[in-house]
């Protein structure tokens, strides 16, 4: 039956009944009219599908799946097909177990590294996260099964994420919180969106019509269906007329009487709830009409592609006098409870039951050069003496010593923030023993966001390796002995310490109200401008090889913000292993009328070189990658002048760069009254005629002495005093020479 059909058939109550799910997991049947029942499960980064009536907080088991590499440090990886094939294994899983919508990507910004999620997050910087959640989107909607966007919007914190409200300005949510949700509509076609818990802007997302109905629909022109989050809807009849199509997960039919019974007292429109069940069962249908239980689900093949895709997630933070690679005939003393064990992904309800873990020690089984410590306990904070002994022990012994440490489950997790950014004591205190006694000491780090390092100065490498899935010890074992050249680059910036953080004054928030107010200044944006000093910068990755960068041109030295403008590059692999580059491309506006960022990512491209290889990496930069989101406007706006092109390898370590002229849209004509002031009335040449003479009045009126004259202010300050005058000052200060009513008509008269 056609959607529009079962949709006349149905009672006001079946309709009602729709809008809110059966269970945990499924939404309601109607079958008397064949519409079926379908799955959703987590998450986004290996399949969550519990038992019927399972719990969503990961305490209950899921059935057995594969973990890849969370977003943390998928994004770290810059490449866009790492996420698309990892859509791919999750759109097969979700196939062969008969899931509708997987429930990712979450696409949050790091807004501040306490934020207890980020592990499930990319990155700081908008752009990185819409091209890689946006890839991710295609690779698991491309098997025909939904993905549901999350969760929408500026949910960047844990703490109170029930009741907070995050009060971001227009501008901020435009160029910062929002681009991942607009590409993942506009770009990724997503069939589902995810509210989040919080309120934003004084309303809750689960029932804020401006997000899900102005933006997501009229303005960005979603299709598919709005779910709340688990248990985020406050005022389900409110919510309805938002645009929040499917309340999650049941709410024992409680809300969908209210539905029914606000529509007898004709508080909600029955039209909004046709709508939001036609939104529904054409979504539905979409994962009927390509429903393939029979897909093979080749758990063993998706295990050795996770293990080859975290190794692509590395970072290779430092790596001083070349210590990594290493070569398997060096002695290595292997140290730390996660070299056994590893922490290789988030808590909350991304968890995956993993059908096998793989550690560093299973990778390096049958390695006689390696000898194992423990070197510390993950359920104390305090140093435990006999296992550091032991590990010192091994790290003399040996002529090179890999600790591996990071953050303990307990330490970040959905549901709650952390408060500081340190490691474990008895970790920090073990780097630094084992440090003592062997000056090779590779850290590898297991975590889910930025740490301290106190120890950095004292070790030779450190290898960031994030949350990198089930199979994150053959993938470290990997980069280790350089089977596979680290090609990972940090999607966020790693302050010294916690206070350099941009939210640090008003992170979290006073009880429920959390104030954005860096603004427009998040990570790399901030330190950039305020030219911070950082642990390590946004973009930052090494190799074991060098690239050598040269030729930057640009299609033309000026265009149109109508145009498209083509940067090209030529990068040589300067070593003498294959690598793999990342080319980064940051714009800066040179002179602008808001406050601006000196520079933002708006391009990156994954290249792989072989030694002495070259190629040409071309990029294509639209009006968007120079325009800000102008609030008198409600739009984006190219503003007129030269913009800076760089091509980095970091945000921090710009190779060439580039000068661009832009010619932007002319600013749309503003009314001029009697109070505009003298410096935006001569930016006009036509302004400047009619007023230059008045001005030169009113300065001489007002007493400025001229160059040669002595007196308590020069013409020049004169000059630079007048700018704020308003043009009112005519009538105050010159002498009677033009009257109010004369004034009003030539502001009128003014550009
Ligand atoms: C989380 C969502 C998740 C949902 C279902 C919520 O607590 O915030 O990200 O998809 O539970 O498990």
């Amino acid at each position: 039956m056609e959607i529009q059909e079962i949709l006349s058939q149905m009672t006001l109550e079946e309709k009602a009944s729709l809008l809110s799910g059966l269970d945990f997991w499924h939404t309601k049947p109607v079958e008397r009219l064949g519409v079926g029942s379908v799955m959703v499960s987590d998450g986004p980064h290996g399949l969550r599908k519990q038992a019927e009536g399972g719990d969503h907080l990961g305490v209950q088991e899921s059935i057995r799946a594969v973990c890849f590499p969370a977003a943390c440090a998928s994004a770290a990886s810059f490449d866009r097909d790492l996420l698309r094939q990892i859509g791919d294994c999750l759109g097969v899983a979700c196939q062969h177990e008969r899931v509708a919508v997987n429930l990712g990507p979450a696409v949050n910004i790091k807004r501040s590294p306490l934020c207890g999620r980020n592990f499930e997050y990319f990155s700081e910087d908008p752009c990185l996260t819409a091209e890689l959640s946006t890839s991710l989107i295609r690779g698991i909607q491309g098997r025909n099964i939904g993905v549901s966007v999350k969760h929408f919007a500026a949910n960047s914190q844990e703490h109170r994420r029930m009741s907070s409200d995050a009060r971001v300005d227009e501008r901020t949510l435009r160029e910062i919180y929002l681009p991942a949700f607009e590409s993942a509509v506009k770009n990724g076609g997503a069939w589902t969106v995810m509210c989040s818990y919080n309120r934003v802007n004084g309303e809750f997302a689960s029932q804020n019509r401006e997000l899900l109905t102005r933006l997501l629909r009229e303005e960005w022109g979603f299709d598919g269906y709005v779910m709340s989050d688990w248990g985020a809807v406050s005022d389900r009849v409110k919510a309805v007329h938002a645009g929040l199509d499917l309340e999650m997960p049941a709410s024992g039919g409680s809300n969908d009487r209210r539905v029914v019974e606000a529509v007898r007292a004709g508080l909600l429109n029955e039209k909004d709830v046709d709508l939001a069940v036609e939104r529904i069962l054409t979504v539905h249908r979409r994962y009927w009409d390509h429903a393939r239980p029979d897909t093979p689900w080749d758990m063993e093949a998706q295990h050795a592609l996770a293990r080859a895709l975290a190794a692509d997630c590395m970072v290779l933070l430092k790596n001083e006098d070349g210590v990594l690679p290493l070569d398997e005939a060096d002695t290595v003393a292997v140290i730390g409870k996660f070299a056994r064990s590893p922490r290789y992904q988030g808590g909350g309800s991304s968890h995956v039951n993993s059908f096998r873990v793989e550690s560093l020690m299973d990778a390096l089984s049958g390695l006689s050069t390696v000898r194992y410590a423990q070197g510390y306990d993950v359920e104390s904070e305090t140093p435990d003496e006999a296992l550091i002994a032991e590990a010192v022990e091994a790290a003399r012994a040996c002529s090179r010593a890999v600790i591996v440490a990071g953050l303990p489950d307990a330490f970040e997790s959905e549901g709650y923030d952390r408060s500081h950014m340190r490691m474990p004591r008895c970790q920090n205190e073990l780097i630094e023993r084992v440090a003592a006694v062997n000056p090779n000491v590779i850290v590898v780090l297991y975590n889910g966001s930025p740490v301290e390092m106190p120890w950095l100065g004292r070790v030779k490498a450190v290898i960031e390796a994030y949350l990198g899935g089930q199979a994150v010890g053959g993938a470290t074992r990997d980069v280790l002995y350089g089977r596979v050249n680290p090609s990972g680059r940090l999607p966020e910036s790693f302050p010294h310490r916690l206070e350099d953080n941009p939210s640090y004054l008003s992170y979290g928030g006073e009880g429920d109200v959390a104030v954005y107010n860096e603004g427009i200044f998040v990570g790399y944006r901030y330190y950039d401008k305020k030219k911070m000093d950082v642990c390590f910068p946004f973009g930052h990755g090494l190799s074991y090889t060098t690239f050598a960068y040269d030729n930057l041109r640009l299609s033309s030295p000026d265009i149109r913000e109508s145009d498209t403008l083509t940067v090209s590059v030529d990068v040589t692999n300067t070593g003498r292993v294959a690598g793999k580059e990342v080319v980064q491309l940051y714009v800066g506006d040179v002179e602008s009328s808001v406050f601006r960022p000196v520079r933002e990512l708006k391009g990156f491209e994954k290249i792989l070189l072989q030694p002495g290889e070259r190629r040409t990496v071309s990029f294509e930069l639209g009006k968007r990658a120079f325009a800000f989101w102008d609030v008198q406007l409600h739009d984006w706006r190219v503003e007129s002048g030269a913009f800076r092109i760089e091509i980095g390898r970091s945000s921090r370590d710009i190779a060439l760069s580039a000068e661009v002229h832009v010619e932007g849209a002319p600013p749309a004509p503003c009314r001029r009254t009697v109070n505009s002031i003298f410096m935006d009335l001569m930016r006009s040449e036509e302004n400047r005629a009619i007023l230059q003479p008045m001005l030169k009045q009113m300065a001489s009126g007002l007493g400025g002495a001229s160059d040669s004259e002595e007196g308590a202010i020069s013409s020049q300050m004169m000059e630079a005093m007048l700018q704020y005058m308003p043009l009112r000052g005519l009538v105050s200060f010159s002498g009677g020479q033009i009257s109010y009513e004369q004034l009003e008509a030539l502001a009128r008269q003014l550009k």
